[in-house]
């Protein structure tokens, strides 16, 4: 056992790698010094915690529950897919809320509970917030994880008087929990705890069942954000310092994502999450998958000649790229056509792909300098000047009836405007609409042509002919 003076110097220790390590998170050259700090912070504070005054016995138990998460976290992370990460960033925040809800249940039946008066009031205050929101988010990150993985249908299911009955679920969780803090002074208090549960369990699954496809990225920030508050509550508490804090790291920087992600999607944040926003004021998804018009194919070694015949090449890649895992065969090209000449830079949306920064992870997994890589703003005012668009893999954020249909489930969504440039290529298998299932208008135009196929399959044609 440490004294409680070590323990408090290490939480503090653990806090500023914390800090550190968001702070690396924030530039890809540094990431990964960032991710080293929050694992030195993280085993810091699970050794501090292990070997405080609070742990006086099982520590056998203790052992074989970290090994057993331990080796489910490691085969998980070993085994995942990039393009399935989002999937288990979900699982992950699912898993936060549920070790709130468990430990704010135990916290409560606690026998050695020692709280009276008004220190029993807060008490229950904090166990109340810390199951409230760790039920929400473990609903709702079920839900996001069953979405993201194409278990259920991305498309919003809109129940009649949805608002309303959001509204009736708020208040009933708002009076059972002061039933709960009000038995609970009595010494009962356990029936309004569960109700409330349930009650905020049912609210997580609505809010994030109603939430249409393409507006997927901020639920999966703000239920990374619920998480973090999820756990600060937790550490109010149990009177955990380090667990406030990380807590709050995680978030407020969650929240601040979420705001990014809004004002990338052109949302506004209570809209996405009182739901079904984009969908026309309550009707369902317009804009289908239908076809129109005609689509002019191009072959790989078009596609290179072109290429090499530009000046300006902008790449865009997209989820399909992930899939495809055709980032190193992209790089090799932009290589190549660099020597020759051209000047290639690549516009990110900020929803490309699955997750925040998906894209960049897999150019700079690739290698591809950073000084060419740019933020969907920094280009998109450029592309009547580019001669070739390549479009790799992507399909809503470079929608133009994002812009042009009112009615579509993307109106509003800033996309990146291709189709201005002399020519687009894009590069994807079939025919079918992507992940907010609407058909892409794009396809069709007189200056974009279709090159079908796996993109890495096609790349490597490009490549080869290059
Ligand atoms: P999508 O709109 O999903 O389009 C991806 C396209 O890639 C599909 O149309 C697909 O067409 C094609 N594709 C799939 N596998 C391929 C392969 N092996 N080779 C070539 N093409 C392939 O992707 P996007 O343009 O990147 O947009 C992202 C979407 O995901 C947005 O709607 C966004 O809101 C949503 N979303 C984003 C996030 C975050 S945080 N970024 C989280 C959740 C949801 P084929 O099937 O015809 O090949």
């Amino acid at each position: 056992m440490i004294p409680s003076g070590v323990v408090t110097v290490s939480y503090i220790v653990a806090t500023v790698l914390f800090i550190l390590a968001l702070g690396g998170l924030s530039n890809q050259e540094t990431a990964r010094r960032g991710n080293w700090y929050g694992i030195f912070g993280m085993i810091i504070a699970l050794l501090a915690t292990i070997f405080s005054e609070n742990v006086t016995q099982n520590f056998g138990l203790l052992i074989v529950a970290l090994l057993i998460g331990g080796s489910i976290g490691l085969v998980l992370a070993r085994r995942v897919q990039m393009t399935q990460m989002p999937e288990l960033v979900a699982v992950l925040h699912s898993l936060v809320g549920l070790a709130a809800v468990a430990v704010g249940f135990a916290s409560f039946m606690d026998p050695n509970k020692h709280y009276v008066g008004i220190d029993l009031t807060i008490h229950d205050i904090e166990t109340y917030l810390g199951i409230l929101i760790g039920a929400v988010t473990f609903s709702g990150s079920v839900i996001a994880f069953g979405k993201l993985s194409g278990r259920i249908g991305g498309s919003p299911m809109l129940l009649p008087a949805r608002h309303w009955m959001n509204l009736a679920l708020l208040i009933g969780a708002i009076w059972f929990g002061r039933e709960f803090v009000l038995q609970s002074a009595a010494g009962g208090g356990i029936t309004p705890l569960i109700i409330m549960t349930v009650i905020a369990l049912l609210f997580g699954i609505h809010m994030v069942m109603a939430i249409g496809g393409a507006d997927m990225p901020v639920v999966v920030s703000m239920l990374n954000s619920y998480s973090g508050w999820a756990a600060s509550a937790t550490g109010f508490m149990l009177n955990n310092d380090l667990l406030i804090v990380t807590g709050a790291l995680v978030g407020s920087s969650g929240a601040i994502l979420s705001y990014i992600m809004c004002r990338a999607m052109n949302r506004k944040f209570l809209a996405v999450i009182a739901g079904g926003f984009g969908t026309g004021g309550g009707t369902p998804a317009s804009g289908g998958g239908e076809e129109q018009g005609e689509v002019h194919p191009i072959d790989p070694q078009e596609t290179a000649a072109l290429l090499a015949g530009a000046k300006e090449v902008m790449i865009v890649p997209g989820y399909g790229m992930a899939v495809a895992q055709a980032q190193h065969t992209v790089f090799e090209i932009t290589r190549v056509l660099r020597e020759k000449g051209v000047n290639v830079r690549f516009g990110i949306h900020p929803v490309a792909g699955r997750m925040p920064g998906h894209m960049n992870v897999l150019l700079a997994e690739a290698r591809v300098p950073y000084d060419i890589v740019f933020e969907m703003d920094e280009v998109n005012d450029d592309f009547p000047d580019v001669d070739v668009s390549v479009v790799i893999g992507a399909n809503d954020i470079v929608n133009p009836s994002a812009q042009e249909e009112p009615d579509s489930p993307i109106a509003g969504m800033p996309v990146l405007e291709v189709w201005k440039g002399s020519t687009s290529i894009v590069l994807k298998r079939s025919m079918a609409t992507g992940y907010a299932g609407v058909q892409n208008p794009l396809f069709f135009k007189e200056n974009t042509r279709m090159l079908f196929g796996d993109a890495k399959e096609t790349l490597d044609e490009v490549l080869k002919a290059l």
